[in-house]
């Protein structure tokens, strides 16, 4: 049945291909196996530029000269500390809860303290902005902090973004080779078009709630393991799999089970994911150095096999994950390693939005049907 004089048209499963926003801050090529962040392909970028100049060019347009990176960098360190309500909140949280629920938690309780709490102008955004970009990471260090009964380490002005990170995190200030490739990782992970969790925040922002609640809502989405929580479950893999003679067989098996291999396969790339491509140099270089070698190797083993058997290439969240192992990171926390970095991106997106806002409203094709009978309770 349909009402009106508009025919319903079918919708689209997962929006797949549907174009629902404007946007100049990154473009995935899926046929080509390219990203650009503002016209810059990726792979000019990667290893050459710190995170804060990828996000300072997402932020404002362009990458910073010396002197706006060394203003940009002091501005992001200062904020890199929590009000103690937050701290607090952080300790009491149950020590085994996943640490993506602490983080969206905590950075949604930041909302109540922020001194802009509340207002959307121009000048507030950009302060909130610099905070919560600065206080995500924060939050993801002094958990893993109060989990390994560590103290708060404050930031060191001396150190970059993603060092200081790093010795917040870990609680020892990080070797050249370890905070280049974390540095590295930041950047390629900053953007990447309109994502689940970027349209979230798009979304959230369009009803003019803040920024706040735009993270909140993109750091909801992330969490899935058909997002961002694939990169917790490769490790999970890897483990599980345990030596690369038995991947063909374990890799077969879920296969022929109709099971998805997590690390693997993407909505728009039809090819290799550029990131992926970067990610897996570093990984071997690292695991060869901590003594992992052995994660690498039945890694490349699982692309050859998956590829073999379904064409499929591995995405970002594959190689990030024994990357961030090789860099002591525990895998439960990978993905809010993807969020400190993406949370530059969401923000980037948010502010877009709120510049040329239009609601988000999409419709459905309604399938319920109509004119059923009442029938009050006590006759049911
Ligand atoms: N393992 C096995 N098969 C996969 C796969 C995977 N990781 N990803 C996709 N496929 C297969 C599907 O089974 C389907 O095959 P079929 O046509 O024979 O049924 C086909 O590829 C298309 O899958 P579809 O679900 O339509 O793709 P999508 O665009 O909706 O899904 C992802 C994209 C990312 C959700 C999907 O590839 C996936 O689940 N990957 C694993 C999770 C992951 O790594 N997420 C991080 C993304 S960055």
């Amino acid at each position: 049945m349909v009402f009106g004089k508009k025919k319903r048209k079918k919708p689209v499963r997962g929006l797949e291909g549907v174009v629902a926003a404007e946007t100049s801050l990154s473009y995935v090529d899926g046929v080509n196996g390219k990203l650009y962040y503002r016209g810059y392909d990726i792979d000019e970028l990667a290893g050459k530029v710190s995170y804060e100049e990828v996000v300072h060019l997402l932020w404002f347009g362009e990458l910073p000269d010396r002197a706006q990176l060394e203003d940009f960098r002091s501005e992001l360190i200062a904020e890199m500390r929590l009000p103690h309500q937050v701290d607090e909140l952080i300790r009491l949280a149950p020590p085994n809860a996943n640490p993506m629920v602490v983080l969206r938690t905590a950075l949604s309780a930041l909302g109540m303290y922020d001194p802009d709490g509340g207002k959307n102008s121009e000048a507030a955004n950009r302060r909130k902005a610099r905070r919560i970009l600065a206080q995500v990471a924060t939050i993801v260090a002094s958990m893993h902090q109060a989990r390994s009964g560590g103290m708060i380490i404050s930031a060191d002005k001396s150190m970059n973004f993603a060092a200081n990170f790093l010795y917040m995190f870990n609680g020892k200030p990080p070797g050249k080779l370890e905070r280049s490739v974390f540095d590295t990782l930041l950047a390629l992970h900053a953007d990447h078009g309109l994502a689940a969790s970027t349209f979230a925040a798009r979304a959230t922002v369009s009803t003019l709630a803040g920024l706040h609640s735009a993270i909140t809502a993109a750091l909801a989405s992330l969490k899935g393991p058909l997002h961002g929580g694939a990169n917790t479950k490769v490790m999970e893999m890897l483990k599980q799999i345990g030596g690369k003679e038995r991947v063909k067989a374990y890799i077969d098996g879920m296969l022929a089970s109709g099971q998805r291999i997590m690390g693997f396969g993407h909505r728009v790339y039809k090819t290799e994911d550029p990131r992926s491509r970067h990610l897996r140099q570093y990984s071997q270089k690292l695991c060869r150095r901590a003594g992992m070698e052995h994660l690498f190797e039945i890694s490349k083993r699982i692309e050859e096999r998956v590829l073999k058997k379904k064409g499929i290439h591995p995405n970002v969240d594959f190689y990030s994950a024994t990357v961030q192992e090789a860099l002591g990171i525990p895998k439960e926390y990978f993905t809010c390693i993807f969020s400190v970095s993406r949370t530059a991106g969401w923000i980037a997106h948010a502010m877009e939005q709120f510049r040329d806002n239009r609601l988000i409203r999409p419709t459905s094709k309604y399938i319920g049907g109509f004119n059923k009978k009442f029938v009050p309770l006590e006759k049911r």
